[in-house]
């Protein structure tokens, strides 16, 4: 009888430790929740899900990931490249706060700078060709940054967009150290006398801001370091190391080389590759190393600039970011392609996106059937569809193009 009162009490004793054990540690679990909050609007941005496209995983036998970069709170990938660049412009010494980034985009990153600017006590100023859809320029006015709209020219005249924003900054940095001087001159006024400061006629840079920065996206390899310090580690721990191949299409490059180079320095095992709008001469310089399209070739491109639907990817030159990518193949994507993929994910895994993650996709599913079943697949979905409501998402424009889709499955892409 001894015997059992006693083991009842040890079992008493062990539960009532159990329960509390359990109650704690789901009550510190409570807490580190509660606890793993992010820092400000800049924490908020990367560390983004990596989500398993199961419709095309499903389709192809391979798995084929997709990093959710609409998440990030500027809307698109361009957020990581965004906050790298200031973060370096500011601890080097050529930006400093009330300072001004400027840069000459109509698309996500002039967002991303407008959003992320503020949060280092910075402003934005960007330049956009005044064919750009109007909601661009409304979304970077709303979010606090000023826009100018320009005729648009080619990249080799003084005013096409991207110079007029390189020299934006430079007027801004003269603006700047003539009120030091002046300041400084102002000191000495006692002994010296008169204080004059001739500021630019029509400049449209505030005379309040303490300098300039052209943010200078293709160029800048700061860019590049946000895939390769972000991006490419962030893949590689959410895959735990178990991916075959990557994907994505270029713009500046940055994405691209970023995360190719990372991926390709921790295992020379995983595969990457580039997919190509039409239009762009990214394809040729890859597989057969001369830059060329198609479209200039034929002569076509003067009698017709319209080259692609696709917004932010396919580009003619070799940028320095691009420079950085190390990659094992490419392939060519159609506009077709893209907004069928689009409304395929759409109707299949609720996936909303732009039409550069579309493409993305396509490039994912023509690695699939190129490695065959069984490989580990990554690619970007860079920003969500509600960027691209008036045109890549909209019957009306489309159908003068003859792109609406018409597809049941995946036969665009040879999948029955
Ligand atoms: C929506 C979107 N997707 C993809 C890209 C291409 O990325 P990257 O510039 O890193 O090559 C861009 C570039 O501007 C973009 O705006």
């Amino acid at each position: 009888m001894a015997t059992l009162r006693i083991t009842c009490s040890v079992f008493a004793a062990a539960a009532i430790v159990m329960l509390s054990s359990y109650c704690y540690l789901g009550f510190s679990q409570k807490k580190k929740k509660k606890n793993n909050t992010r820092t400000g609007l800049v924490d908020a941005i990367g560390n983004t899900p990596l989500i398993r496209i199961n419709s095309l995983s499903d389709a192809t036998g391979c798995e084929i990931l997709g990093k959710c970069e609409f998440l990030n709170p500027g809307g698109s990938v361009k957020d990581r490249v965004a906050v790298k660049i200031i973060e370096e412009a500011l601890e080097s010494g050529k930006l400093f706060p009330g300072g001004i980034v400027t840069e000459g985009s109509a698309g996500s990153t002039a967002i991303s700078l407008a959003t992320v600017a503020p949060a280092y006590g910075c402003k934005c100023h960007v330049v956009i060709p005044d064919d750009a859809a109007i909601e661009k320029s409304q979304i970077i006015e709303a979010l606090g940054a000023t826009v100018e709209r320009v005729r648009p020219v080619s990249i080799t005249h003084k005013d096409h967009y991207v110079n007029i924003a390189r020299r934006r900054a430079d007027e801004a940095n003269e603006l700047a150290s003539k009120r030091r001087l002046a300041s400084g001159i102002h000191e000495e006024k006692t002994t010296n006398g008169c204080v004059v400061v001739e500021e630019k006629e029509n400049s449209v840079i505030s005379d309040s801001v303490t300098g300039g920065f052209f943010a200078d996206q293709f160029e800048n390899l700061a860019n590049y370091r946000a895939h390769y310090e972000g991006t490419g580690p962030e893949i590689w721990d959410q895959t735990h190391g178990n991916i075959d191949a990557f994907v994505a299409a270029a713009g500046t490059g940055g994405t691209l080389a970023g995360v190719s180079r990372f991926l390709q320095d921790q295992s020379k095992l995983v595969k990457c590759f580039l997919i190509d709008p039409p239009g762009s001469g990214l394809y040729n310089k890859v597989t057969r190393g001369v830059m060329y399209t198609r479209e200039e070739a034929e002569g076509r491109r003067l009698k017709n600039p319209f080259d692609t639907i696709t917004e932010g990817i396919g580009i003619n030159r070799l940028t320095k970011n691009f420079l950085m990518a190390k990659l094992d193949g490419g392939f060519r994507g159609t506009d077709k392609e893209a907004v069928e993929m689009s409304r395929f994910l759409l109707k299949k895994d609720g996936l909303f996106v732009g039409s550069s993650s579309a493409m993305n996709c396509v490039g994912a599913v023509r690695v699939a059937q190129t490695l065959g079943p069984g490989h580990t697949i990554v690619t970007i979905l860079c920003d969500s569809g509600m960027r691209h409501l008036s045109k890549f998402h909209d019957a009306k424009y489309l159908d003068q193009y003859g792109l609406n889709p018409t597809a049941i499955g995946l036969e665009f892409l040879g999948i029955k």
